[in-house]
């Protein structure tokens, strides 16, 4: 493909409209037909890049199905197409439009403050922040008050598709108590549209389907969901997210002179960050997950633990997750990888258990050039446009070959490819 930036930028932009539903835009054709919650988001600060209204309205219309008790979904299934499993029948969470039952990463905050700051429309950006706002803050009230409910300050995933990282090796030894037995048959919808190698096995899936037929056969109760789960997992990405979000609000809330929201989100930040240091891992050189069920860290390095570098974290553990990147990327031609190269689980092309995706390749870099790591983020930048010049516009990528994986004209790696060209990491 082409290394002409100007080019480069149109096919970009020729992915996201292709993707795009309207009001909302499907992360691709065939194997992802519906609207997703972390990927919508970050969409929109692609769209931004060449019609602002409509990055607004792609992240309105994500909320116009928050649910009353303030959870954002994973998906919402907006028009049906039986080409996904599981679809609106399983997770049958009787909403007046389907949507699944469990949240995803909630960069709403983070990428609404962004929008704000360079938006060129003013009086839209003002118009649609303040609808928004309390919205978003109703979301985080609602992860703190049914995922932490002893007030640790770190919130659990209760579902590995909650985290965005599917498949990771972060979740293999907590899933190992997930049951499986009693689920319905069932024919899984990816493995038609992706390489079965690239995606998770079956036992997986298994058990993906039991939790999801565990909270259904509660109602979608969150104030029971929590308690009743086996898997309960403090993701330090996930919670890094969260908390990021958290402080952007916090500043937005208080630009709009909504101090109630500001006070709320700025507390919920300073004591999450505070909670997250018991998650480093000095031989690691990144945070860990903790199994809240055990109480345990789980002995597993991935690139969720280099996530907090988009939060308000120490700066020397923003130094030290640029020097584990240093010493990962002599081990892979491409980075971020999902995993560490030297763990025995590492899998080059299988979802999140190795491979390469743009959308955390910009959220680690940014996070690293904010805390004076630059080189480290430059490179990050490097490596991903080099990724999309060699493969195209791919879900993700082997982080040895460049191999386009999973699926092909993914639009949230089209939005970080604008984002990336747009601004040189500071
Ligand atoms: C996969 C990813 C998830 C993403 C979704 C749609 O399930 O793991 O993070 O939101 O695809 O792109």
């Amino acid at each position: 493909m082409t290394t002409d930036k100007a080019a480069l930028r149109n096919l970009a932009i020729d992915v996201l409209k292709e993707n795009d539903q309207g009001d909302y835009t499907i992360p691709t054709k065939g194997l992802y037909p519906f609207q997703w919650n972390w990927d919508s988001c970050l969409t929109a600060l692609g769209q931004a890049h060449f019609d602002e209204a409509r990055a607004w309205q792609e992240i309105e219309t994500l909320f116009a199905h928050q649910w009353p008790d303030g959870m954002v979904p994973h998906i919402v299934f907006h028009v049906y197409s039986d080409g996904y499993f599981p679809g609106p029948d399983v997770w049958d969470t009787k909403r007046p439009t389907a949507t699944s039952g469990i949240t995803q990463p909630a960069v709403a905050g983070f990428a609404v403050k962004r929008l704000f700051e360079r938006a060129k429309d003013r009086a839209l950006a003002e118009e649609k922040a303040r609808l928004l706002l309390p919205k978003i803050d109703k979301w985080h009230d609602w992860f703190y008050r049914n995922r932490d409910p002893r007030g640790e300050g770190l919130v659990a995933i209760l579902h590995p598709w909650e985290a965005g990282r599917d498949n990771s090796v972060d979740w293999d030894e907590a899933f190992e108590r997930v049951p499986t037995d009693g689920i319905t048959p069932y024919t899984r919808r990816d493995t038609q549209h992706a390489d079965p190698a690239h995606r998770p096995t079956k036992a997986q899936y298994d058990r993906y389907l039991w939790l999801v037929e565990k909270f259904r056969s509660l109602g979608w109760d969150n104030t029971r969901l929590h308690d009743a789960s086996p898997l309960q997992v403090i993701d330090p990405g996930f919670n890094a997210i969260l908390l990021r979000a958290c402080a952007d609000l916090a500043a937005l809330a208080e630009t709009l002179g909504e101090t109630a929201i500001a006070a709320a989100n700025r507390a919920r930040a300073e004591k999450g960050i505070a909670a997250l240091d018991a998650l480093w891992s000095d031989s690691h050189g990144l945070y860990l997950c903790k199994d809240r069920t055990t109480g345990r860290l789980i002995d597993s390095a991935s690139l969720g633990g280099m996530l907090p570098a988009l939060a308000d974290i120490p700066a020397s553990r923003a130094a030290a997750i640029a020097r584990t990147i240093e010493r990962w990327s002599a081990k892979v031609k491409f980075i971020v990888p999902s995993q560490d190269p030297d763990d025995p689980r590492f899998e080059a092309k299988r979802y999140w258990r190795g491979p390469v995706w743009l959308v955390t390749n910009y959220m680690i870099a940014d996070g690293l050039a904010a805390n004076g790591e630059s080189a480290v983020a430059e490179q990050i930048r490097g490596s991903s446009l080099d990724l999309i010049t060699q493969s195209g516009f791919a879900e993700y990528y082997d982080p040895i070959t460049a191999e386009p994986c999973g699926g092909g004209r993914f639009t949230w790696t089209a939005a970080m490819v604008l984002e990336f060209l747009a601004e040189p990491t500071r």
